[in-house]
């Protein structure tokens, strides 16, 4: 039986003979390109070479890609588990044609692969084609069932419409028809049954698709019309997991052997073998196999749980597995995190990122895993109250269910089993009315309308930055567009030439203007789509057309560049200080401030921050030159003892940043100051946590650093008048904190004295009324605490007694009634009621229990009526 390894390799092997390049996967979570969260296919990387953005290094390429499908047009989720042949996240094998090879080379080559090389038996393969469809004039795919039946019988080629055999990327995007290759893998008694034929398409667990190659030749466009692409190209995807399934002739894909060592760690921890599971269980197992990954690999890629956005995405799968495991497994306690290791051994050769960041997705994932089960905790109890109160016979409230849903992360039919097992049911009719209701108010909330570009120039190649070599440039603007979203509307240009930095690797979009002499545009911010730069602009011009002049603002650039290079000294510093386990996590580079995120497990102290920042200012002095190489091939790059970080996108040829060879490398898109005496001063201003195992510290440099000491010399000053120009201002307040100190303790002791005076002056003023012993004065004392005290105290040494003290605290009134204990028990009289009916008085109110009461109230100069009421209410 050949490997999951093996039979990797032999499908990258195979295109490499056939005159392709291999690449390496690109990163899962996508960070340029607002129509996508995470990679949903294997062309998502190439997306502008097929839309004619960009050219292709090689006109032939494969790999095998990490996809997750969990969002948007292609999502799987709810399959994931329940069934034995979907995942989120998979190995997509694929190979690429850029306007190279066509259908009978990529068809050709497909079938050669399947049936000599993985030697598959033929009469189970199946193949789909494009049927046609007649409202977009869309015609079956004749080529492609001419270049099929030179291989296959053509009662197994099979036409389909467009929704299975025309394949789009997304609502936009390349798209073309395609030919799916599907397997029967069922037994040949149930092959003799029934004709593999007819299960093709229709969801059966053992016929199904294994590859899909798509024939690009058109883009879909927002108005939803279809555009010919200037070439045609070839995008395949074979979904590795199935292939495996198919070539070790296992019935699931959670049964081949990538999956083993995890199993052999959910046996030790489960007790029972995954053969001998349950149903239930054996759903709660495949949803962990197939989760575990998912988070393992989104987190390598830089995408850390979180409660937006894509980080909320990987949030909601790490709780569905967790809770999977907690309701059908009874595995109560965080264990995910233990399959990380697994992880990194087998993937260590094909996705080494797993293994160089194992301890820090180990943490992430388990710091996940004890808070959601500490709110399934909360949540269970508050259901556990709700059930006990519930009227017998009534359901569970829909309402109810989705605040668990909603707040506490129960789904639903986690609900639904807790309610079982006390013989309720749950409201799912208006359980279901709620989510809808949700799900519309964030639809309505998110939705964006992007228009297609209309173009002004038609320009040659992509349009290119010129940012680091000037500020300003004339140009001429190739196109623009508007987004509309829920709330407003926003107009981009593009430019054949910029001088503008488009928001990247953490520094800021430029701002600026566009002028063509007649109009000026204000650009308030710059951002990228994949490799587009796009200018976000104030308004659209009146005429498009003629020549620009596309200038930065400078003095915002310049502290951008101060506060980046100060970024790679930092970072330099901080290895040199903590260690080099120091890896860049995250970073924002703005300029007001710089953000650095970094893998480091404990508080940086005061002391490492200091040696920290004196090394930075240090580099600053030394008035080391900017070294900038620009295209330098990868491998040379590392070699100068450059790293790349994880989760990035890295082309052929890279930018590398050097300040002094021995201490700063990077490779870097950003901009940078030419010398680092441009800097001036660097301060750090904050250190903190983002995430288990991350740290966060800010920092200002230049202008923005020297202001700070300025404002804090200001704030010095002031505080230094206030002490009347003490020749050493600390030890005034110093003095002054300890004055407090033996002052507070002073006031204390008086209290107390004062206390114990009218405790006795009190209890010998008691008089009787109505048979009961009455204590009722105002008194002067000045907190809340101190009346308390002392309607207590006195209630300790009287019997048969109800006291009545009044003080006015703050300018504000209060009474206190207390009951001495022998008369508590007589039931006689209740403190609440009584100094309910006293506040009316002073215009407030209060309660309490029947033995002791308080109130407040608004008008002071009514206390002693309020007083004087007692022996009316006695
Ligand atoms: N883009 C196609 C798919 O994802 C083939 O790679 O199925």
């Amino acid at each position: 039986m050949k490997t999951a390894q093996e039979i990797r390799s032999i499908f990258l092997r195979f295109f490499e003979s056939k005159g392709h390049r291999i690449v390496p996967s690109a990163p899962i979570v996508v960070k340029n390109d607002p129509t996508l969260m995470f990679t949903n296919a294997g062309m998502n990387p190439f997306k502008d070479i097929f839309l004619g953005l960009r050219t292709a290094d090689s006109p032939r390429v494969a790999d095998t890609q990490k996809c997750l499908r969990v969002s948007g047009k292609h999502n799987d989720l709810e399959e994931v588990g329940h069934d034995t042949y979907h995942h989120t996240m998979f190995e997509m094998l694929g190979n690429w044609s850029f306007g190279d090879y066509y259908k009978t080379e990529a068809i050709a080559w497909a079938w050669e692969l399947l049936t000599q090389r993985y030697e598959l038996d033929p009469s189970r393969l199946y193949v789909t084609v494009f049927g046609g469809y007649t409202p977009e004039n869309l015609a079956s795919d004749e080529d492609a069932i001419a270049e099929w039946t030179k291989w296959i019988d053509t009662d197994r080629i099979l036409p389909f419409g467009k929704k299975d055999n025309f394949w789009e990327m997304g609502e936009t995007g390349p798209c073309g028809p395609c030919s799916e290759i599907h397997i029967d893998l069922r037994s040949e008694a149930d092959r003799q049954l029934i004709d593999g034929k007819t299960l093709v398409n229709t969801g059966h667990p053992q016929v199904v698709e294994i590859w899909n190659l798509v024939f690009i030749q058109f883009n879909r466009k927002s108005d939803s019309s279809l555009e010919e692409l200037p070439s045609k190209h070839v995008d395949t995807g074979m979904g590795f997991e199935r292939l495996c399934m198919a070539l070790q002739g296992k019935a699931a894909t959670y049964d081949t052997d990538m999956f083993d060592p995890m199993k052999a760690r959910l046996q030790e921890l489960t007790n029972f073998p995954y053969t001998d599971a349950d149903p239930l269980q054996q759903v709660a197992l495949r949803v962990i196999l197939d989760h575990i990954r998912a988070l393992v690999f989104t987190i390598a890629d830089g995408q850390i749980p979180s409660n937006t956005g894509a980080g909320y995405v990987v949030r909601r799968l790490l709780r569905r597995a967790s809770r999977y495991a907690f309701a059908n497994l009874n595995l109560t306690e965080p264990f995910l995190y233990s399959l990380v290791p697994i992880m990194a051994q087998s993937y260590q050769e094909i996705f080494p990122e797993v293994r160089g960041q194992q301890e820090f997705i180990s943490r992430i994932i388990e710091e996940e895993e004890k808070s959601f089960l500490r709110k399934l905790d909360t949540g269970s109890t508050m259901f556990e109250e709700y059930l006990s109160g519930l009227q017998p016979g009534n359901l569970v409230d829909g309402a109810f269910a989705f605040k668990l849903y909603d707040t506490f992360g129960f789904p639903i039919d986690l609900t639904e089993l807790m309610a079982r097992e006390k013989g309720r049911e749950v409201d799912m009719v208006a359980f279901q009315e709620h989510l809808e209701a949700q799900k519309n108010r964030s639809r309505n909330a998110t939705e964006t309308t992007t228009g297609d570009w209309v173009i002004v120039n038609e320009g040659e190649g992509m349009p290119r930055f010129y940012g680091y070599d000037t500020f300003s440039l004339k140009t001429v603007i190739r196109q623009y567009r508007t987004v509309k979203t829920a709330k407003l509307a926003i107009f981009q240009i593009v430019l054949d030439g910029t001088p503008f930095y488009a928001e990247s690797g953490g520094q800021v979009g430029d701002k600026g203007v566009l002028t063509n002499g007649i109009e000026t545009i204000g650009v308030i911010d710059t951002q990228r789509e994949n490799d587009l730069i796009i200018h976000v602009v104030d308004h659209l011009p009146a005429d498009a057309f003629g020549e620009w002049t596309a200038a930065v603002s400078v003095a915002a650039r310049s502290a951008t560049s101060s506060n980046h290079t100060a970024t790679h000294l930092l970072h330099a510093a901080l290895r040199q200080v903590l260690g080099t386990h120091v890896e860049q996590r995250g970073s924002l580079v703005s300029p007001d401030l710089l953000r650095f995120d970094f893998s480091h497990f404990a508080k940086v102290t005061d002391e490492e921050l200091a040696m920290v920042e004196d090394i930075v200012n240090e580099k600053i002095a030394d008035g080391i030159a900017l070294q900038e190489r620009r295209n330098v091939p990868i491998e040379d790059a590392k070699a100068l003892g450059a790293m790349a970080l994880f989760g990035e996108k890295y082309g052929d040829s890279v930018r590398v940043i050097i300040f002094d060879p021995a201490y700063s490398v990077e490779l870097c898109g950003g901009t940078h100051v030419p010398n680092t005496r441009d800097i001036r001063l660097f301060k750090l201003v904050s250190e903190g946590s983002v995430a288990a195992g991350i740290r966060r510290v800010e920092a200002l440099t230049a202008q923005g650093a020297i202001q700070f000491f300025e404002s804090q010399y200001k704030t010095l000053q002031q505080v230094s008048e206030l002490l009347k120009s003490p020749a050493d201002v600390l030890k005034a307040v110093e003095d002054l904190s300890q004055r407090m100190k033996s002052l507070e303790k002073e006031v204390q002791e008086m209290t107390a004295g004062k206390i114990q005076q009218l405790k006795s002056e009190l209890a010998a003023s008691a008089t009787e009324v109505k048979g009961v012993n009455l204590i009722r004065a105002q008194v002067a004392l000045s907190t809340p605490d101190d009346l308390k005290q002392l309607s207590f105290e006195l209630k300790k040494i009287t019997s048969n007694t109800l006291i009545v003290l009044g003080a006015v605290i703050k300018d504000k009134p209060l009474l206190s009634v207390i009951v001495s204990d022998d008369l508590a028990e007589t039931n006689k009289f209740h403190a609440g009621n009584l100094v309910k009916a006293l506040a009316k008085e002073i215009k407030g109110g209060g309660g309490g229990q029947p033995f002791y009461a308080t109130a407040g109230g608004s008008d002071a100069s009514k206390l002693g009526d309020a007083l004087a009421q007692v022996e009316n209410l006695i």
